[in-house]
């Protein structure tokens, strides 16, 4: 198996909790640099995971020649300017979700991929749930026999993301500043701007799972705003779509997205992102005389483990990424839209 050379930019909660951790325990993976500013924290990360060079910013760390492939764990704010730099310099990327903070960012990245001939791509990780997989291989036999989802219903009220997971190191260093490129269409003011970050921080999966489970392209019919939260109709071909936005406090993970045919649907039970080696819960029910309800029991397995691996594939040329960057760039135009609707711009 080739070794894969792995650098490391950002050592915050998700880069130290969810990809550090994984891409350190996977077979030909080399550790070889991490760089944050938060230069003491970042030596530390380094030293819990045996790697020895650490560099204060992604610039010095995109010289290291020794360095294939690169996961840059960052608020997404800071992605396009680092993840430019990086591809620039013939590194493979791997992004936290969403892309960028806009479309016009999230091109100029997609391009600089294109232009150095690597691969650009995003961790949707839901992408890479042993549940969703299944789900959409179910979506997709049932179109076979020529059917067509006449709904799908995705509902997102969050709630502990976390569960208990967190044994990062934390530091007091100050926390880097972080200049905005741009974050909205030209003439946006701040706070459509600032509503598009909020939106894409949580439903930039949902719309991102949907398209995952169709396949096609998707196009935002409606929004309705109701105090805090939004209901957004969206269509998928043939398919409507009900996006329900909102929240609640609860300890479990209140995600689901069903997709319903003309005799049956397919159900995916979204783990919380943080619960270890739990897929999603899925369900497919089918009417008729042999009416038949099936849910799968699947392995243990963590989609953010999957993910990395995935990553490690692609990088050495043995799958096509499922993640790509200029995917990633339909969520990020969803996005605008559905701020651009919901505030009448
Ligand atoms: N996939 C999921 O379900 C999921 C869940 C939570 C968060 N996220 C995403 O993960 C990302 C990171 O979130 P987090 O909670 O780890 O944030 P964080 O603030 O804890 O960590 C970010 C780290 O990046 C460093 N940093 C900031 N700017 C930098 C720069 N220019 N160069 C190098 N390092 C820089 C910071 O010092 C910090 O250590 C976000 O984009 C968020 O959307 C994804």
């Amino acid at each position: 198996m080739k070794e894969v050379r792995m650098g490391f930019v950002g050592c915050g909660f998700m880069g130290q909790i969810a990809h550090i951790a994984n891409f350190s325990a996977l077979p030909g993976c080399k550790m070889v640099a991490v760089a944050d500013p938060r230069e003491d924290m970042a030596a530390q990360v380094a030293a819990r995971y045996g790697i020895q060079r650490v560099y204060k910013n992604h610039r010095e760390l995109a010289k290291d020649d020794e360095i294939d492939a690169v996961a840059a764990i960052l608020p997404h704010a800071a992605n396009g300017p680092v993840a430019r730099d990086l591809l620039s310099a013939g590194k493979h990327v791997l992004l936290e979700k969403p892309l960028g903070v806009s479309v016009a960012q999230g091109r100029s990245m997609v391009d600089a991929a294109a232009q150095a001939g690597v691969h650009l791509c995003v961790g949707y990780m839901k992408r890479f749930d042993a549940g969703v997989r299944w789900a959409r291989e179910a979506i997709q036999a049932w179109r076979a026999e020529g059917k067509a989802p006449t709904f799908v219903r995705a509902h997102c009220y969050g709630g502990d993301w976390v569960c208990g997971n967190d044994e990062r190191i934390v530091t007091d260093e100050p926390y880097p500043a972080i200049e905005i490129e741009s974050g909205g269409p030209e003439g946006w003011d701040d706070e459509a701007k600032q509503d598009v970050q909020v939106f894409a921080n949580i439903y930039a999966h949902n719309l991102n799972l949907v398209r995952f489970l169709l396949g096609g392209e998707m196009s935002v019919l409606s929004v309705t705003p109701h105090q805090d939260h939004m209901l957004v109709a969206l269509a998928a071909g043939d398919t409507l779509v009900s996006l329900e936005c909102g929240g609640m406090a609860c300890q479990w993970w209140d995600e689901v997205t069903t997709t319903y045919f003309g005799d049956g649907f397919v159900d995916v039970k979204t783990p919380s992102p943080l619960l270890r080696n739990v897929p999603a819960c899925v369900q497919r029910y089918r009417s008729g005389a042999n009416a038949v309800t099936e849910s799968p029991v699947l392995p243990w397995t963590w989609s953010f483990r999957n993910q990395a691996q995935g990553f490690l594939d692609t990088v050495r040329g043995e799958v096509e990424p499922v993640n790509t960057g200029a995917d990633a760039l339909k969520d990020l135009e969803l996005i605008e839209e559905v701020i651009r609707r919901k505030r009448g711009l």
